[in-house]
């Protein structure tokens, strides 16, 4: 074989390797979006009750009205027992279904569980959505410019971002396995796949999130359970100070929606068709090295997005 026929083997391999790969990707991509609208799991095989965490208002709230919509009775957890009364109430009237609410502070650590665990001894629980977390700055900034609480704020952002999701899946989790079957699903985010900037504290705990929720599906979904972990990027709530919602920012009902339709077609998402472009988007443009370059940084914290945001 002469010098030619071997480059153009070895590059029609290339290009054939290439291609069946990024068939493969879109594949992955119709099957999770787009199919999923029509082809969906019926969630209520999972178990009788939902469990939501930060399920007052945003993405939270908006998983609790779509599981009631889909057919299960919720337990709603969060800091404020006026918001939880209110939103138990709506859902009870707009979808006919039980709820239950439990009011806990997750910055607090880990003395709110035994309380926890009491409250949901008796119920049968088929979906935990860990959703509930906090930023350590209300918008992009230096690690050291917290504020003047700082050794406060890092414990809480901790204790809100990981032990939550730990410490409630330690706790869900015994009766999953032991009844074969039930869905874990663990909020990241876009600033979890790839390391931001700016969000330093924040970005870390999403990053442990994906990290835990990939192992424990790996040990537990032969045992029943799926553990699936949601990595959006931008959603409308309160969070993101109501930022408009256009085509790369999704409403908290739309991105919840779209979410649980992708429930056993995905276990490691970006939860809608518009997250999961960006992200392939930003890998490709805005790759690390940019955006963890000092240039990138400094271009960031004066941005007029970071402006908007404010
Ligand atoms: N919004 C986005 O663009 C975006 C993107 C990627 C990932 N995420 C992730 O999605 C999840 C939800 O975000 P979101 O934007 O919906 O947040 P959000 O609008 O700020 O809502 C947070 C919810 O959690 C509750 N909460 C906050 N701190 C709490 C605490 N210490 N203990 C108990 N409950 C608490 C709040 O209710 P109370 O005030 O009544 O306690 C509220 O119901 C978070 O994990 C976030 O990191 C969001």
């Amino acid at each position: 074989m002469s010098l030619h026929d071997l480059l153009a083997t070895v590059g029609g391999f290339t290009v054939s390797f290439c291609l069946l790969r990024l068939l493969w990707k879109c594949w992955c991509l119709y099957s999770e979006f787009i199919l999923s609208e029509h082809w969906q799991v019926d969630l209520r095989t999972y178990g009788k009750w939902a469990v939501v965490t930060g399920a007052t208002s945003g993405i939270g709230k908006a998983y609790a009205e779509e599981l009631a919509r889909r057919g299960l009775d919720v337990v709603l957890v969060s800091r404020s027992d006026l918001k939880l009364q209110r939103v138990a109430k709506e859902i009870e009237n707009k979808f006919g279904r039980k709820t239950r609410i439990i009011q806990a502070d997750f910055a607090e650590g880990d003395s709110i569980y035994p309380a926890i665990a009491d409250a949901l001894r008796d119920l049968e629980i088929g979906i935990l959505v860990n959703n509930v977390g906090m930023m350590y700055n209300e918008h992009f900034a230096y690690f050291l410019d917290c504020g003047p609480d700082a050794a406060k704020r890092i414990t809480q952002v901790l204790n809100c971002n990981m032990m939550s999701v730990t410490q409630m899946t330690r706790l869900v989790l015994p009766d999953m396995v032991a009844r074969k079957t039930g869905l874990i699903i663990n909020l990241s985010s876009i600033t979890g796949v790839r390391p931001q900037p700016l969000l330093s504290l924040y970005s870390a705990t999403k990053a442990f999130v994906i990290f835990f929720s990939r192992c424990l599906q790996a040990e537990y979904k032969s045992k029943g359970v799926t553990i699936q972990c949601v990595a959006p990027s931008l959603v409308s709530t309160n969070m993101t100070h109501n930022i408009k919602v256009n085509c790369c920012v999704k409403s908290a009902s739309a991105f919840a929606r779209e979410a649980l339709n992708t429930v056993g077609q995905s276990s490691y998402t970006n939860g809608c068709l518009s997250h999961a472009l960006q992200n392939v988007a930003l890998a490709l443009f805005l790759p690390d090295w940019l955006r963890l370059s000092t240039y990138f940084v400094k271009k960031q914290i004066n941005s007029k997005f970071v402006e908007q945001l404010k």
